[in-house]
């Protein structure tokens, strides 16, 4: 079987309608959505914009190889997006989905709760996390004749905190929509990310890179605050400094204490000076 043998299938089930051209495909519970549309994709049968979700997942997957928990009420969302002409490169897209997701979120965030993006694309509600992006890709190269990232698919996968949220073990603070007093449910959640990420491509195809810059730089989180990014997986290799913004290549910019202004294009940011003790922290939400 070309899918993980845990996926049980149910009929398509969100209340409303998906915008034009998604292909939902529906699952009760899967090991990971973005595992599941990965396995689509190598077997052939994923056009751009197949849209995986699921009630439940057995086994998902976070940034750094750490454990996504996924219980029933939460958003678990993986678009297949097969690169189109005019995409900036590939590098953006953290990015672009990052401003997609605030935009989906906002809506059921009440007043006065800030809603501000972590980059690279964690949205965070009063500072704790309420949504995370992995993205996935399937076939990545570099194209040395233009200097860019190509790939035959990748894999969009956004987990929302909708009713529930992690309260063990985790580096940063999390939180979820009820938390905050939303009412919201999970179909129309997954319904709005759907929207406003085909929408905020689209912004991106027509209009390039530096309108999604702009609307990032206004929901970042700690913007010209001292920030600490670890830049290694067991948390002991880190670097603080002012967080300055984001280039025109999505990279974070980080004024050092001598004046000059290094490009991080991978790491976890971290609020103030330091980030938690790694004997504490075991995955993230
Ligand atoms: C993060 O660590 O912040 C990224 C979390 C991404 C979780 C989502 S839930 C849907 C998709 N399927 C997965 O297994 N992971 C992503």
């Amino acid at each position: 079987m070309f899918v993980d043998e845990s996926s049980l299938p149910t009929p398509p089930l969100l209340a409303g309608a998906l915008p034009t051209g998604v292909t939902e495909i529906a699952l009760e519970e899967t090991q990971s959505t973005n595992e599941h549309a990965l396995a689509l994709v190598r077997s052939g049968a994923a056009p751009h914009l197949t849209l995986v979700w699921a009630r439940r997942q057995t086994k998902g997957r976070g940034r750094g190889g750490r454990v996504w928990q996924s219980p029933e009420g939460n958003v678990f969302f993986s678009m297949v997006l097969r690169p189109q002409a005019n995409w900036g490169d590939l590098s953006l897209l953290p990015l672009v989905t990052a401003v997609a997701t605030h935009a989906a979120i906002r809506p059921h965030v009440p007043a006065p709760r800030a809603l501000t993006l972590k980059w690279p694309n964690d949205v965070l509600i009063d500072g704790a996390k309420v949504s995370g992006t992995l993205i996935e890709s399937h076939r990545l190269t570099r194209r040395t004749d233009v200097d860019r990232w190509s790939a035959e698919a990748l894999v969009v996968g956004i987990g929302v905190n909708v009713a529930h949220h992690p309260t063990e073990g985790l580096i940063y603070p999390a939180t979820s929509l009820r938390t905050a007093g939303s009412a919201v449910e999970r179909d129309q959640v997954i319904r709005d990310l759907a929207q406003a990420l085909i929408e905020t491509l689209e912004l991106w195809r027509h209009s390039g890179f530096a309108p999604i810059r702009t609307a990032y730089l206004e929901r970042a989180h700690g913007l010209g605050e001292r920030i600490t990014v670890r830049t290694s997986l067991n948390l002991d290799e880190s670097i603080s400094g002012v967080f300055e913004g984001i280039n025109e290549d999505g990279a974070l910019l980080l004024r050092l204490d001598d004046g000059t202004v290094r490009r991080l294009v991978v790491g976890d940011v971290f609020f103030g000076a330091s980030t938690p003790n790694p004997g504490n922290a075991k995955e993230t939400p």
